[in-house]
Protein backbone atom coordinates (compact mmCIF):
# COMPACT_ATOMS: atom_id res chain seq x y z
CA UNK A 1 0.00 0.00 0.00
CA UNK A 2 0.91 3.18 -1.03
CA UNK A 3 0.49 7.02 0.44
CA UNK A 4 1.72 10.39 -1.02
CA UNK A 5 3.21 13.11 0.96
CA UNK A 6 3.41 16.60 -0.40
CA UNK A 7 4.75 18.99 1.41
CA UNK A 8 4.98 23.28 0.32
CA UNK A 9 6.77 24.92 2.94
CA UNK A 10 10.12 26.58 2.52
CA UNK A 11 11.87 26.28 5.85
CA UNK A 12 13.66 22.92 6.33
CA UNK A 13 13.18 23.70 10.03
CA UNK A 14 9.43 24.58 10.05
CA UNK A 15 6.82 22.91 11.75
CA UNK A 16 5.17 21.65 8.66
CA UNK A 17 8.16 20.14 7.58
CA UNK A 18 8.44 18.52 11.29
CA UNK A 19 4.49 17.46 10.51
CA UNK A 20 5.23 15.74 6.94
CA UNK A 21 8.31 14.02 8.74
CA UNK A 22 6.57 12.54 11.52
CA UNK A 23 3.92 11.14 8.97
CA UNK A 24 6.40 9.94 6.45
CA UNK A 25 7.76 8.12 9.76
CA UNK A 26 4.42 6.97 11.25
CA UNK A 27 3.44 5.70 7.94
CA UNK A 28 6.53 3.97 7.40
CA UNK A 29 6.01 1.77 11.17
CA UNK A 30 2.71 0.93 9.59
CA UNK A 31 3.90 -0.91 6.77
CA UNK A 32 3.41 1.63 3.74
CA UNK A 33 5.06 2.96 1.17
CA UNK A 34 5.35 6.17 1.24
CA UNK A 35 6.42 9.04 -1.93
CA UNK A 36 7.53 11.73 -0.01
CA UNK A 37 8.22 14.74 -2.10
CA UNK A 38 9.21 18.42 -0.18
CA UNK A 39 8.31 20.52 -3.08
CA UNK A 40 10.79 23.54 -2.41
CA UNK A 41 13.68 21.25 -1.87
CA UNK A 42 12.72 19.32 -5.13
CA UNK A 43 12.80 23.07 -6.81
CA UNK A 44 9.47 21.67 -8.18
CA UNK A 45 8.22 24.13 -10.72
CA UNK A 46 4.76 25.46 -10.57
CA UNK A 47 3.94 26.71 -13.41
CA UNK A 48 1.67 25.13 -16.25
CA UNK A 49 2.50 25.96 -19.67
CA UNK A 50 -0.21 25.60 -22.80
CA UNK A 51 1.02 22.78 -24.36
CA UNK A 52 1.05 20.79 -21.40
CA UNK A 53 -2.86 21.69 -20.19
CA UNK A 54 -4.73 19.65 -23.26
CA UNK A 55 -5.00 15.42 -21.46
CA UNK A 56 -2.89 14.86 -24.64
CA UNK A 57 -0.20 17.70 -24.23
CA UNK A 58 3.42 17.53 -24.13
CA UNK A 59 3.95 16.04 -20.36
CA UNK A 60 7.94 16.40 -18.81
CA UNK A 61 9.28 13.78 -16.87
CA UNK A 62 8.96 15.29 -13.51
CA UNK A 63 5.21 15.77 -14.20
CA UNK A 64 4.67 12.27 -15.46
CA UNK A 65 6.47 10.75 -12.28
CA UNK A 66 4.28 12.83 -9.93
CA UNK A 67 1.10 11.50 -12.01
CA UNK A 68 2.12 8.17 -11.79
CA UNK A 69 2.59 8.45 -8.42
CA UNK A 70 -0.51 10.18 -7.48
CA UNK A 71 -2.52 7.47 -9.45
CA UNK A 72 -0.74 4.23 -7.69
CA UNK A 73 -1.35 6.28 -4.17
CA UNK A 74 -3.78 4.77 -1.60
CA UNK A 75 -3.71 7.42 0.44
CA UNK A 76 -2.30 11.34 -0.14
CA UNK A 77 -1.40 13.56 2.85
CA UNK A 78 -0.81 16.80 2.12
CA UNK A 79 0.95 19.74 4.41
CA UNK A 80 1.24 23.49 3.99
CA UNK A 81 0.47 26.93 5.40
CA UNK A 82 -2.34 28.91 5.10
CA UNK A 83 -0.85 31.81 2.84
CA UNK A 84 -3.82 34.33 1.92
CA UNK A 85 -6.36 31.52 2.63
CA UNK A 86 -4.80 29.35 -0.41
CA UNK A 87 -2.04 26.76 -0.50
CA UNK A 88 1.52 28.48 -0.89
CA UNK A 89 2.19 28.62 -4.96
CA UNK A 90 4.16 25.95 -5.03
CA UNK A 91 1.42 23.62 -3.88
CA UNK A 92 -1.16 25.46 -6.30
CA UNK A 93 1.30 24.62 -9.63
CA UNK A 94 1.62 21.39 -8.10
CA UNK A 95 -2.42 20.75 -8.30
CA UNK A 96 -2.41 22.63 -11.50
CA UNK A 97 0.18 20.30 -13.56
CA UNK A 98 -0.09 16.68 -11.28
CA UNK A 99 -4.33 16.36 -11.28
CA UNK A 100 -4.55 16.45 -14.87
CA UNK A 101 -6.95 15.29 -17.42
CA UNK A 102 -6.36 11.75 -17.33
CA UNK A 103 -5.10 11.04 -14.29
CA UNK A 104 -6.82 12.88 -11.48
CA UNK A 105 -10.33 13.31 -13.27
CA UNK A 106 -12.25 12.75 -16.87
CA UNK A 107 -15.54 13.79 -18.62
CA UNK A 108 -18.23 11.52 -20.02
CA UNK A 109 -17.68 10.62 -23.48
CA UNK A 110 -18.80 13.85 -25.73
CA UNK A 111 -18.37 16.17 -22.57
CA UNK A 112 -16.19 18.41 -24.11
CA UNK A 113 -15.24 20.11 -20.40
CA UNK A 114 -19.13 21.44 -19.43
CA UNK A 115 -20.07 18.63 -17.33
CA UNK A 116 -19.65 16.97 -14.48
CA UNK A 117 -16.40 15.51 -14.01
CA UNK A 118 -15.59 11.96 -12.84
CA UNK A 119 -13.01 11.23 -10.49
CA UNK A 120 -10.04 9.15 -11.38
CA UNK A 121 -8.05 9.12 -8.62
CA UNK A 122 -8.21 5.50 -6.63
CA UNK A 123 -6.91 6.98 -2.84
CA UNK A 124 -9.34 5.53 -0.22
CA UNK A 125 -8.21 8.77 1.56
CA UNK A 126 -6.82 12.16 1.43
CA UNK A 127 -5.19 14.15 4.86
CA UNK A 128 -4.48 17.96 4.56
CA UNK A 129 -2.89 19.31 7.64
CA UNK A 130 -2.31 23.38 7.75
CA UNK A 131 -1.07 25.44 10.18
CA UNK A 132 -2.11 29.28 10.59
CA UNK A 133 -1.46 32.14 12.62
CA UNK A 134 -5.11 32.77 12.96
CA UNK A 135 -7.90 31.61 15.55
CA UNK A 136 -10.52 29.32 14.56
CA UNK A 137 -13.67 31.55 15.53
CA UNK A 138 -11.55 34.67 13.39
CA UNK A 139 -11.02 32.07 10.19
CA UNK A 140 -14.36 30.58 10.34
CA UNK A 141 -16.74 34.56 10.53
CA UNK A 142 -14.18 36.34 8.74
CA UNK A 143 -12.56 34.22 5.86
CA UNK A 144 -14.73 31.17 5.57
CA UNK A 145 -11.72 28.80 5.69
CA UNK A 146 -11.31 28.56 1.97
CA UNK A 147 -8.97 25.97 2.22
CA UNK A 148 -11.82 23.46 3.49
CA UNK A 149 -13.51 23.83 0.32
CA UNK A 150 -10.55 23.96 -1.92
CA UNK A 151 -8.66 20.75 -0.97
CA UNK A 152 -12.20 18.64 0.40
CA UNK A 153 -14.73 19.70 -2.75
CA UNK A 154 -12.89 21.14 -5.56
CA UNK A 155 -9.60 19.08 -5.28
CA UNK A 156 -10.52 15.46 -3.68
CA UNK A 157 -13.97 15.88 -3.87
CA UNK A 158 -13.54 16.30 -7.87
CA UNK A 159 -10.84 13.81 -8.01
CA UNK A 160 -12.93 11.34 -6.51
CA UNK A 161 -11.52 10.65 -2.87
CA UNK A 162 -13.98 9.48 -0.48
CA UNK A 163 -12.66 10.10 2.78
CA UNK A 164 -11.46 13.67 3.56
CA UNK A 165 -10.10 14.84 6.37
CA UNK A 166 -8.33 18.14 7.53
CA UNK A 167 -6.55 19.53 10.57
CA UNK A 168 -5.35 22.68 11.15
CA UNK A 169 -2.79 23.83 13.75
CA UNK A 170 -2.81 27.09 15.51
CA UNK A 171 -1.65 29.81 16.18
CA UNK A 172 2.21 29.00 15.03
CA UNK A 173 3.35 32.27 15.85
CA UNK A 174 2.91 32.23 20.12
CA UNK A 175 2.95 28.52 20.65
CA UNK A 176 5.18 26.53 22.76
CA UNK A 177 7.53 23.77 22.47
CA UNK A 178 4.93 21.74 24.45
CA UNK A 179 1.73 22.29 22.25
CA UNK A 180 3.98 21.51 18.93
CA UNK A 181 4.63 18.01 20.76
CA UNK A 182 1.44 17.40 21.86
CA UNK A 183 0.42 18.79 17.85
CA UNK A 184 3.01 16.31 16.63
CA UNK A 185 1.69 13.26 18.78
CA UNK A 186 -1.55 13.94 17.26
CA UNK A 187 -0.97 14.50 13.72
CA UNK A 188 0.91 11.17 13.60
CA UNK A 189 -2.60 9.60 15.40
CA UNK A 190 -4.65 10.89 12.86
CA UNK A 191 -2.26 9.28 9.86
CA UNK A 192 -2.47 6.05 12.26
CA UNK A 193 -6.41 5.94 12.27
CA UNK A 194 -6.43 6.92 8.58
CA UNK A 195 -3.27 4.34 7.51
CA UNK A 196 -3.36 1.97 10.47
CA UNK A 197 -0.71 -0.80 10.69
CA UNK A 198 -1.35 -3.12 7.76
CA UNK A 199 0.40 -6.86 7.83
CA UNK A 200 3.21 -7.95 5.25
CA UNK A 201 0.99 -9.85 3.38
CA UNK A 202 -1.12 -6.34 2.70
CA UNK A 203 1.71 -4.48 1.35
C1 LIG B 1 2.84 34.81 2.34
C2 LIG B 1 2.21 34.46 3.66
C3 LIG B 1 0.83 34.55 3.80
C4 LIG B 1 0.22 34.19 4.99
N1 LIG B 1 -1.14 34.25 5.10
C5 LIG B 1 -1.74 33.84 6.25
C6 LIG B 1 -3.16 33.81 6.35
O1 LIG B 1 -3.88 34.18 5.44
N2 LIG B 1 -3.71 33.37 7.51
C7 LIG B 1 -2.93 32.93 8.56
O2 LIG B 1 -3.47 32.54 9.59
N3 LIG B 1 -1.59 32.95 8.49
C8 LIG B 1 -0.98 33.37 7.35
N4 LIG B 1 0.40 33.36 7.26
C9 LIG B 1 1.18 32.81 8.39
C10 LIG B 1 1.50 31.31 8.17
O3 LIG B 1 0.32 30.55 8.09
C11 LIG B 1 2.38 30.81 9.32
O4 LIG B 1 3.61 31.47 9.24
C12 LIG B 1 2.63 29.33 9.24
O5 LIG B 1 1.40 28.64 9.38
C13 LIG B 1 3.57 28.90 10.36
O6 LIG B 1 3.97 27.55 10.15
P1 LIG B 1 5.53 27.13 10.20
O7 LIG B 1 5.98 27.33 11.62
O8 LIG B 1 5.59 25.69 9.79
O9 LIG B 1 6.24 28.08 9.29
C14 LIG B 1 1.02 33.75 6.08
C15 LIG B 1 2.42 33.68 5.95
C16 LIG B 1 3.01 34.04 4.75
C17 LIG B 1 4.51 33.97 4.63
Amino acid sequence: MKVSIILGHPHEGSFNHAIAQRSKQTLLENGYEVFYHDLYHDNFNPVILHEEIPEDGTVDPVIRKHCHEISESDGIIIVHPNWWGQPPAILKGWIDRVMRPGVAYKFEEGDKGEGIPIGLLKAKAALVFNTSNTFEERELQVFGDPLERIWRDCVFGLCGVKTFYRKTYRVIVTSTFEERSEWLKDASDIVSQYFPLISVDER
